[in-house]
C-alpha cells in the first residue's frame, strides 16, 4: 500500500529515518554505545580479509563499506562485482569470510559468487533484505538489513538500509579487532543514533530538488563527481538517474575528472559535486573549480561548512545539516534519491517499473 503516496518510490525514500532507526536497533546497543551480540559465525578478530560481492546498487554499498571497515578496522577488504568476481579465479584463504550483499536474496551472479567462496572454505555472510531467500538460506549467517519490502524496482531504502548494516558491522568488527577505543567506538555508535533526526532533516530539501529537477530533465547526459565515500554515491547516483528517468548519467571519483572525463564539460553538461566538508573537502572543490572554468553547470551537494567555505559559482548548491563524516554517505544518499526520483516525475517515466528492468534478476 502506497498511502497517499504517488509512487512506492517516494514513500520508500521518505519512510528511511524509520527504517535504518529498526536495522541499528538490530546491531547496536544504543543505550551502551556498543555493538549488540548478535548471531555470527564470521570472527572479525581472527580473519585477515573480507570478500565482498553485490551487484549494481547494493554493490555500491559494499563499496562505501570497504572504506569503513578499511578505515575503521583496518581489516582489508575485497569487493567486486559478483558478475566478474564469480569468473576471475580470485585466490582465497579458507580462514577468511565473505559478504553477499543483495536486497532480494535471489539475485543470480550474487549467488554464484557466494557457492564459489563457499566451495573454497570461506565464512560466508548474507547482508540481505528477504531472510527467506536463497543467498540467505545458503549463507552461515544472515545479516539482516531489516528494510522491509522494497516494492520500487529503484532501490532506496534498501540501499540506506544496506549502508546501516555494514556501518554496524564496522562497529562490531572495530571492537572484535580492537582497532578503536571504547570512547570511539561509543561516538560511531552515537553518530550513527542520530541518523534518522539528520535524515529527516536531509529530506527537507525535497522542494528545493523538486525545482532542479525541471533543469536536470532537460540534459542529455549527466556526471557526477565525488571522493572518498562520495565516490560511491556519485555511481549510486548516476545509476539512479539512468534507471528511471532514462538520462545518460556517470559516476566518477572527482580526481579521476583530468584523465578523461573533462573532456566532455560543456556549458550543456550538469555535473553534480557530492562533497561534505571534510578532508577531502578542498580536494573536490579543485575539481569543482575546474569544471566551472570550462562553463559546466555545477550542481553541489554540500552541508553548512562546505557551503559557507566554497565560492565556486553554482547553478544549485543543495545543502545538508552538518554531519559526522562517518554517516554522510548515508545522508547524502537522499538528495542524490529525491533529485533522480522527481526528474522522472517531470519527465512522466513510469518511476516504479522502469522500462526493461526486473526487481529481481534471477537469471546471469
Ligand atoms: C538499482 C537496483 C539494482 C539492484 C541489483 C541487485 O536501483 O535496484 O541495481 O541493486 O539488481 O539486486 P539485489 O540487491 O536484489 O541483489
Amino acid at each position: 500500500d502506497r498511502g497517499n503516496y504517488r509512487h512506492f518510490m517516494q514513500k520508500e525514500i521518505i519512510e528511511q529515518p524509520e527504517v535504518v532507526a529498526h536495522t541499528l536497533a538490530y546491531y547496536l546497543d544504543l543505550a551502551n554505545g556498543a555493538p549488540k551480540q548478535i548471531d555470527s559465525a564470521i570472527d572479525f578478530a581472527s580473519i585477515s580479509r573480507l570478500s565482498i560481492s553485490a551487484c549494481g546498487t547494493a554493490y555500491y554499498a559494499g563499496l562505501i563499506g570497504k572504506y569503513w571497515f578499511e578505515r575503521y578496522a583496518r581489516l582489508p577488504v575485497d569487493i567486486d562485482i559478483a558478475s566478474e568476481f564469480r569468473y576471475r579465479e580470485m585466490p582465497l584463504d579458507k580462514g577468511d569470510a565473505a559478504l553477499f550483499i543483495s536486497q532480494s536474496g535471489e539475485t543470480a551472479d550474487t549467488l554464484a559468487s557466494l557457492r564459489y567462496c563457499k566451495g573454497e572454505g570461506l565464512t560466508i555472510g548474507a547482508v540481505v533484505n528477504v531472510r527467506e531467500s536463497t543467498i540467505a538460506r545458503e549463507a552461515d549467517t544472515i545479516f539482516p538489513i531489516l528494510a522491509g519490502p522494497e516494492i520500487g524496482v529503484a532501490s532506496t531504502k534498501a540501499f540506506t538500509c544496506q549502508l546501516a548494516s555494514l556501518a554496524s558491522l564496522t562497529v562490531h568488527a572495530a571492537k572484535a579487532r580492537a582497532t578503536l577505543s571504547d570512547e570511539a567506538i561509543a561516538e560511531m555508535v552515537h553518530d550513527l543514533m542520530e541518523l534518522p533526526r539528520l535524515m529527516t532533516e536531509a529530506l527537507k530539501v525535497e522542494q528545493e530538488i523538486v525545482g532542479l529537477s525541471r533543469d536536470l530533465a532537460h540534459a542529455s547526459d549527466v556526471l557526477y563527481l565525488g571522493r572518498d565515500t562520495a565516490f560511491p554515491l556519485a555511481m549510486e547516483g548516476a545509476l539512479k538517474l539512468k534507471e528511471i528517468s532514462y538520462i545518460h548519467a556517470e559516476g566518477y571519483a572527482a580526481g579521476e575528472l583530468k584523465h578523461g572525463p573533462i573532456a566532455l564539460i560543456d556549458e550543456d553538461l550538469p555535473v553534480i559535486v557530492i562533497a561534505p566538508f571534510d578532508a577531502v573537502y578542498e580536494k573536490t572543490v579543485s575539481n569543482m573549480q575546474e569544471v566551472a572554468a570550462r562553463g559546466g553547470k555545477i550542481i553541489l551537494i554540500t552541508d553548512v561548512r562546505g557551503a559557507a567555505a566554497s565560492s565556486v559559482d553554482t547553478l544549485k548548491t543543495i545543502v545538508m545539516p552538518d554531519v559526522p563524516n562517518f554517516i554522510a554517505p548515508i545522508i547524502y544518499a537522499l538528495p542524490i534519491q529525491l533529485l533522480a526520483y522527481h526528474t522522472a516525475v517531470f519527465m512522466g517515466t513510469d518511476v516504479d517499473q522502469p522500462r526493461n528492468l526486473a526487481k529481481s534478476v534471477t537469471v546471469e
